[in-house]
């Protein structure tokens, strides 16, 4: 069975609330319900404008799902400033990016404390987008697959295989997040391909053929046709792309350009 693309737009730490539904209407405007049906689509605004987010969302009827960009593993309790898993399940919070490569290098997280988060974000009923990627120095030193594999299966450590195979994995590069420098497809592919044997030679082949995998860095209206046309890319991690409408809208309805190159 053909993998659903999901195209996923990590807002980071930009857009109040009112620039939050600004965006989000904009959005509903300009993706049809033909781009919604071909592709799921998520966004993945800050904390504070979730509510805002999930209300246009949810009362506007548009068919794009809610992402939240980080969150806690404990449930509750006394961990100032801290988010919980079931506050932004309440939220309709579908899906929940865990691992993040600036969480790990700018906030220290370590591969066992992105597996204790998606444990939890499974547990409160909502899906991971777990992030992997290495630095360029790892790449020019021949170290890309050792990274990558060692964060994702440190990452679901102690997952089941029907569970695993429900999830997302995105691959991607430091050295092409923010930088306008994209691996090309074939670097892409061969990535994700590896991450995809990965998962079937932990978790055998049917997780491996549902598990979706997206690419991350760089991604543009002009350059997602040719990643989203490789057989292990399931769809796009966007960062400074997903934060105006048009430009996203672009990468969204990839399949109405011509592939590149
Ligand atoms: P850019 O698309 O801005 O390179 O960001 C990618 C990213 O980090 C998405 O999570």
């Amino acid at each position: 069975m053909a993998r659903m693309p999901l195209i996923s737009g990590n807002w980071k730490m930009h857009h109040n609330h009112f620039d939050a539904i600004a965006l989000v209407q904009k959005l509903g405007y300009v993706l049809g319900k033909d781009d919604l049906e071909a592709v799921e689509v998520s966004v993945h605004p800050p904390f504070t404008d979730l509510r805002s987010v999930q209300t246009v969302l949810e009362s506007d009827k548009i068919g794009i799902a809610l992402g939240a960009q980080n969150c806690h593993w404990e449930e509750k309790g006394a961990f100032t400033g801290e988010v919980a898993p079931p506050m932004l399940a309440k939220l309709n919070v579908r899906y929940v990016i865990v691992g993040h490569s600036e969480r790990r290098e700018l906030f220290g997280e370590t591969d066992d404390d992105v597996n204790r988060k998606v444990k939890a974000v499974l547990k409160a009923g909502m899906t991971t987008i777990l992030c992997c990627g290495e630095t360029l120095e790892e790449r020019e030193a021949g170290g890309t697959d050792a990274k990558v594999t060692g964060q994702v299966l440190a990452g679901l450590d102690g997952l089941k295989a029907d569970v695993v195979g429900g999830l997302v994995i995105a691959y991607e590069p430091i050295w092409a997040i923010g930088t306008g420098r994209t691996a090309s497809a074939e670097d892409a592919q061969a990535v994700c391909g590896l991450l995809r044997r990965t998962v079937a030679g932990k978790w055998g082949a049917a997780a491996a053929e549902s598990v979706r995998i997206q690419y991350g860095g760089s991604v543009k209206g002009d350059n997602a046709p040719a990643l989203m046309a490789c057989p292990d890319i399931d769809g796009a991690l966007v960062g400074g792309a997903a934060l105006e409408a048009e430009s996203f809208a672009a990468i969204v309805q990839f399949r109405l350009a011509a592939p590149q190159g």
